[in-house]
């Protein structure tokens, strides 16, 4: 129990050696025609030595960006489809260890591979790239067109500033008004043109990590208490993009919210009445910064028969509104 087996030419070792101790072979990015495949007693790493291609099974996923909701949209795809094969690519190296040890195989951004996979869902942020759109065009290309593209958006696109109602059919911003929406719909263009997927996600939080949290860890924030916002909580994002990858459909846009809008100051006496956090937070001082809107998501959960298990950020915290 607990060795990593080589089936082909590779190598062998005690599952325990995966520690820091054991940093000279992680920190080496992981070709991705090495397929690993854990067992509650093995760690078996396979490879095919002829093609340099794994065997790719018909519900084999490449998540890029196993980050939190893409660690919980493996999670949740392995329940589904016990003995798939789950790919993560990342852009550093950090979390090679983590990831090997929740069963998913990590392999670099960098490593050049014509690997194609079955299903394909993209979940990482923005921020560490000059280049979102060319990700995705990356991505897409990692897709072998069977089961489904998923691009986990944002419901920032949405115009609407004013408070006001916002669902699936309202308009977007024009390209040109912002760079942040500017980069979200030029991705999210990539994506139907291969015909993937977008699920538009509101504010993703779980206890400790999202804008409550944020917020509370800063104190004092110059942002005004009445701007409406919007959340799901991260694991009801997973069931919702687990969900989308399995109906296999094509080009459509979807929206991930938990129709449960609050002002961000009706956020912060949630956290506050739950008792749940040791700090206190001071207070928002903004004033005419711009306001938001209240997302509503009927149609998206009507057309795939999905429902959140926290249906508000209040029944999370166990408080009533
Ligand atoms: N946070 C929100 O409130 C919110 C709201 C709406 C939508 N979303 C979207 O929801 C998704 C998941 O968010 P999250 O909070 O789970 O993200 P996260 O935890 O910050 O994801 C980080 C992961 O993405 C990898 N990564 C970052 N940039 C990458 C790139 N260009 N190519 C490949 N891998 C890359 C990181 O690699 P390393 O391990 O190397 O760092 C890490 O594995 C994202 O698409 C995000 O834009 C988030």
């Amino acid at each position: 129990m607990g060795t990593i087996s080589c089936v082909s030419n590779f190598i062998f070792l005690s599952k325990n050696s995966i520690s820091p101790s054991s940093q000279p072979f992680f920190k080496k990015p992981i070709p991705i025609f090495q397929s690993f495949n854990f067992s509650s007693s093995s760690l078996q790493v396979s490879a095919s030595s002829t093609s340099g291609k794994a065997m790719v099974g018909e519900n084999d996923l490449l998540i890029v960006g196993p980050g939190v909701l893409g660690r919980l949209v493996a999670e949740k795809w392995r329940e589904e489809h016990p003995g798939c094969q789950i790919y993560g690519q990342t852009v550093t190296t950090d979390h090679h260890n983590e990831l090997i040890l929740l069963g998913i195989n990590p392999f670099f951004k960098e490593t050049k591979t014509d690997q194609k996979f079955p299903y394909v869902i993209f979940c990482a942020p923005p921020s560490k790239t000059p280049d979102y759109a060319g990700d995705i065009r990356l991505a897409a290309l990692s897709w072998n067109g069977e089961g489904s593209f998923v691009f986990t958006s944002s419901s920032a696109p949405y115009d609407c500033n004013d408070n006001g109602p916002c669902d699936e059919d309202t308009p977007t911003v024009p390209i040109g008004r912002s760079p942040r929406t500017d980069t979200l719909l030029k991705a999210e263009k990539v994506v139907l043109e291969f015909d993937g997927c977008v699920v538009r996600l509101a504010g993703l939080y779980k206890m400790d990590r999202g804008a409550h949290f944020y917020w509370l860890h800063k104190g004092t924030v110059d942002a005004r208490p009445d701007h409406i916002l919007n959340l799901i909580h991260y694991e009801d994002a997973a069931s919702l993009s687990v969900t989308i990858l399995k109906k296999k459909l094509r080009g459509r846009i979807f929206l991930g919210c938990d129709n449960h809008p609050l002002s961000r100051q009706e956020v912060m006496d949630l956290v506050d009445k739950s008792g749940k956090f040791d700090k206190k937070f001071q207070g928002f001082t903004g004033t005419s910064d711009p306001l938001g809107k209240k997302l509503n998501n009927s149609n998206t959960r009507k057309e795939l028969g999905w429902e959140p298990k926290y249906p508000s950020f209040a029944h999370f915290l166990g408080v009533s509104e």
